[in-house]
């Protein structure tokens, strides 16, 4: 049996599959994001390992542990979990999702191409570097006592083996990695003048980076056996959906919502914030662009109106609405891409005394689904060419959903029903002997086909959706 773990921002998920491959336990436990100021996003870390208890507990009175061969580790990406010298949290981590480190990532613009160059991309606020930057402005003296910095998963690698390493895929999204070498990159660290001992091994996603230590046995009842490097969560969501061959695409659409596409090699293009970096498979690479507040949109619309996620999406279904004036602009938590905005901020437009509950939540699905359209030009004009496009994530539940995305993209989009599972089952697969052949697709489910009258209805609402952002940030 392998285990797959997945540190995400609403939960801890976890996975046990078979020598097999076939799943044979699946658990969660929820978790919280804090936002102590404009732009901030913070979760404290011992919050993850109090909901990782809970999981591997579920899992326990499920099968017995005992059978586990090897872990394999995924989660949120770019969150900044700084550690003194003994091996101490100095602070919160800062998430994926914060956007205080504008000034730091201005600066690191500023520095021109050499610096997009090396790092493959676009400094945006959320990424590890200006985060540190920003410790380094804002925070002197926790800045002062930085001994390490970790992503999410491997401080949680940490806690198990008491090792520091990670993956490439995950450190693409530092800004120290060059994803063309797969390396750490000593001008990118000198750049953003911090210390290279800082930094974790960097590892390849099937790579063993060492054993549960005893200690960490006893506390989370799971047995001494290695884990491997394991997988940034968008790369691990895709290993789950057997995507790492050229041109094969998803779309998640979890809190945030990602469109991913495995590209030929490493292949940049930040002016467009195109994230380019590497895929959690030796020797492969993929492209992504982000919408921050994806299914969140929805979460917050229900929190809201004080209304349920699900009766917001019954409700809309039995109207059978399919058309609204209403446009929303999903960026509740600013915008990576395509404007790499903190600063922009979610809106409803067009509301009259007629407008209804149906109409601001077909909206916002539209909002998203507009926001995935501006992703895939950006891609396109990287390089990028679409054939079907599976789906992954809890909003891809929504069947309504997939078809405004596929109406609105002009494109197919596919979903599996065991999709559902998401990133932790690519990292369980990161942990099993490794062969392209344990990265299976998934069986397609159900397919949605773009109708005409209803591009032709969002082609029109997309020109306005991105006009109202023109006028108003
Ligand atoms: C990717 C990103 C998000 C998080 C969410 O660049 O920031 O998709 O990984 O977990």
């Amino acid at each position: 049996m392998y285990f797959g773990i997945d540190i995400g921002t609403s939960s801890i998920k976890a996975v046990v599959i078979s020598d097999e491959n076939e799943i044979l336990a699946v658990a969660d436990s929820p978790l919280k994001v804090s936002h102590p100021d404009k732009n901030f996003s913070e979760q404290n870390p011992t919050d993850w390992l109090k909901a990782l208890r809970k999981t591997i507990s579920v899992i326990h009175s499920k099968l017995n542990l005992q059978q586990i061969k090897r872990i394999g580790l995924t989660g949120q990406m770019h969150g900044a979990i700084c550690l003194d010298k003994n091996s101490k949290l100095i602070r919160p981590c800062i998430l994926w999702n914060d956007g205080r480190a504008i000034k730091e990532s201005n600066d690191l613009n500023s520095l021109g191409d050499r610096f997009t160059k090396l790092s493959g991309n676009i400094a945006m606020p959320g990424f590890t570097a200006p985060k540190i930057l920003w410790m380094k402005n804002n925070e002197p003296d926790n800045f002062s006592r930085i001994d390490k910095v970790l992503l999410p998963k491997d401080y949680l690698r940490y806690v198990l083996t008491s090792e520091f390493a990670t993956d490439s895929s995950d450190a693409s999204g530092t800004l120290w990695l060059n994803p063309e070498t797969r390396k750490w990159d000593n001008e990118l660290i000198k750049i953003t003048g911090i210390n290279e001992s800082w930094l974790p091994e960097v590892f390849e996603g099937p790579d063993e980076t060492g054993m549960v230590s005893s200690s960490a046995s006893k506390e989370f009842g799971l047995p001494r056996v290695p884990i491997v490097a394991g997988g940034g969560d968008n790369a691990c969501a895709s290993l789950a959906l057997g995507i790492y061959r050229p041109r094969e695409s998803f779309i998640s659409l979890g809190t945030s919502g990602v469109l991913f596409y495995v590209s030929e090699e490493h292949q940049s293009n930040p002016d467009k914030t195109v994230h380019a970096f590497t895929h959690a498979l030796p020797n492969t690479w993929h492209q992504m662009t982000v919408t921050l507040s994806a299914a969140e949109s929805l979460s917050w619309l229900s929190r809201v109106l004080s209304v349920k996620i699900d009766d917001l999406l019954k409700n809309l279904l039995s109207s059978k609405k399919r058309n609204t004036e209403v446009i929303f602009l999903p960026y509740l938590d600013g915008e990576r891409s395509p404007h790499n905005d903190p600063n922009a901020r979610g809106l409803f437009l067009n509301l009259s005394s007629s407008t209804v509950q149906e109409d601001l939540t077909l909206a916002v699905l539209e909002g998203v689904a507009y926001s995935f359209n501006d992703g895939k030009d950006a891609l396109q004009e990287s390089g990028a060419s679409f054939k079907e496009i599976l789906s992954i994530g809890g909003g891809s539940k929504s069947e309504m959903w997939l078809q405004i995305i596929s109406d609105s993209l002009n494109s197919v989009i596919q979903k599996s029903d065991s999709s559902l599972i998401g990133p932790s089952l690519g990292a369980a697969r990161l942990a099993m002997p490794f062969s392209e052949s344990n990265f299976i697709s998934e069986p397609v489910n159900k397919v949605f086909e773009p109708e005409q009258e209803q591009h032709s209805y969002h082609a029109d609402k997309l020109s306005k959706f991105r006009e109202a952002y023109k006028n108003n940030f």
